[in-house]
C-alpha cells in the first residue's frame, strides 16, 4: 500500500523514531493497552504534493482556538491505537493531520483516516504554545510511567516543589537534565480541555508535567528527547522507591550538593524558548 514516508527519507525518520519509542514505552510498562499518545510537528517535511492531499474524513474540532497552529502539519497517535503496535506499523496506528484555516478544527490526511488521540487538546495547546514561543521543540508525550504516577496519590508529593525536590536530590543527573522539575496538574479528566489548559500553564514552568493520579507530559526537540526528559524523572523516582522498600526515608543529596550542580553546569531556573 502506498504510504506518504515512500520517498520521502526524512520524514519516515522522524516517523521510524517515533516507532522506536513506543517501543521503549511498551517494555518499559508504561503503556498499558492504548495508554499514551504522541504528537510530533512536521511541517518542515511539507511539500506540494503532501500540501494538496485531500482530507481522508470530514474535519473535526480541536475543542480550542489555537492561532498559530494554522496550516501546520502533525502525526499523532490513533485514539485506541496501542504503543506496541504502532512501533511496528505507525502508519496504521497513527496518521498525518493538517490544522485547518480556522485554527479550531483538523483533518487527517494520510496514510488512512484513523483518528487522533482523545489527549489531542492538550498536545495541540502545547505544539502552540512551543510555536507562538519561537520554540524548536517539535514532540509532546503522554505516558504513564508507573513510579511518577505512583508518587502521585501520596498527599505530600502533590505539595508545590515537593515531587521536584525530592527527585533532584536523588541523583545529579536528574537536577542536570530536568532542572525546570516536574509540574503537578490536580486530576482532571482525560481528553479534556481543562487538562491541556492545566497542562500548557505548567509545561511553561517545567520540563515534564505529571497529571494526578494518570500520567506525565513532556515536551522535546524530537521524541527521543521528550521520552528522556519523562525517563530521567522516572529513573528517580525510582531510586526513591527502591530506598524506601529497604526501609527507610533516602536521605537524598544536600542542598548545598544540589546547588553546586546548578552553579557548575549553569542550569537555568526558566524555559529557554
Ligand atoms: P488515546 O488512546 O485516545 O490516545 O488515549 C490514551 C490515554 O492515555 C488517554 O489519557
Ligand atoms: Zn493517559
Amino acid at each position: 500500500m502506498k504510504s506518504i514516508l515512500d520517498n520521502r527519507p526524512a520524514l519516515k525518520a522522524v516517523i521510524d523514531d517515533v516507532a522506536e519509542v513506543t517501543g521503549y514505552l511498551w517494555q518499559k510498562g508504561w503503556a498499558e493497552r492504548n495508554g499514551g499518545n504522541i504528537t510530533v510537528n512536521i511541517t518542515e517535511y511539507v511539500d506540494s504534493e503532501i500540501a494538496s492531499l485531500p482530507a481522508l474524513a470530514p474535519a473535526r474540532q480541536i475543542g480550542k482556538v489555537l492561532p498559530a497552529l494554522k496550516g501546520k502539519y502533525f502525526y499523532a497517535k490513533g485514539t485506541g491505537k496501542r504503543m506496541r503496535d504502532l512501533a511496528r506499523w505507525p502508519m496504521k496506528n497513527g496518521a498525518i493531520i493538517r490544522i485547518c484555516d480556522d485554527c479550531a478544527s483538523y483533518e487527517i490526511i494520510a496514510d488512512e483516516p484513523v483518528m487522533p488521540t482523545s489527549e489531542l487538546p492538550s498536545h495541540l495547546a502545547l505544539q502552540n504554545y512551543l510555536l507562538e514561543t519561537g520554540s524548536t521543540y517539535k514532540a509532546t508525550l503522554h505516558t504513564h510511567p508507573i513510579e511518577l504516577v505512583a508518587m502521585s496519590h501520596i498527599e505530600r508529593f502533590l505539595r508545590p516543589g515537593e515531587m521536584t525536590r525530592v527527585l533532584w536530590s536523588m541523583i545529579p543527573e536528574t537536577l542536570a537534565f530536568a532542572p525546570l522539575g516536574i509540574g503537578i496538574v490536580p486530576y482532571k479528566l482525560p481528553g479534556s480541555v481543562e487538562l491541556a489548559d492545566a497542562t500548557l500553564e505548567q509545561i511553561k514552568e517545567h520540563d515534564v508535567v505529571l497529571w494526578e493520579k494518570h500520567g506525565t507530559v513532556a515536551v522535546g526537540t524530537d521524541i527521543m528527547d521528550a521520552f528522556d526528559q519523562t525517563d530521567v524523572l522516572c529513573k528517580a523516582a525510582n531510586i526513591y522507591m527502591c530506598a524506601r522498600s529497604m526501609g527507610s526515608e533516602p536521605d537524598g543529596m544536600t542542598e548545598e550538593a544540589m546547588r553546586e550542580v546548578q552553579e557548575v553546569f549553569h542550569l537555568p531556573k526558566k524555559r529557554p524558548c
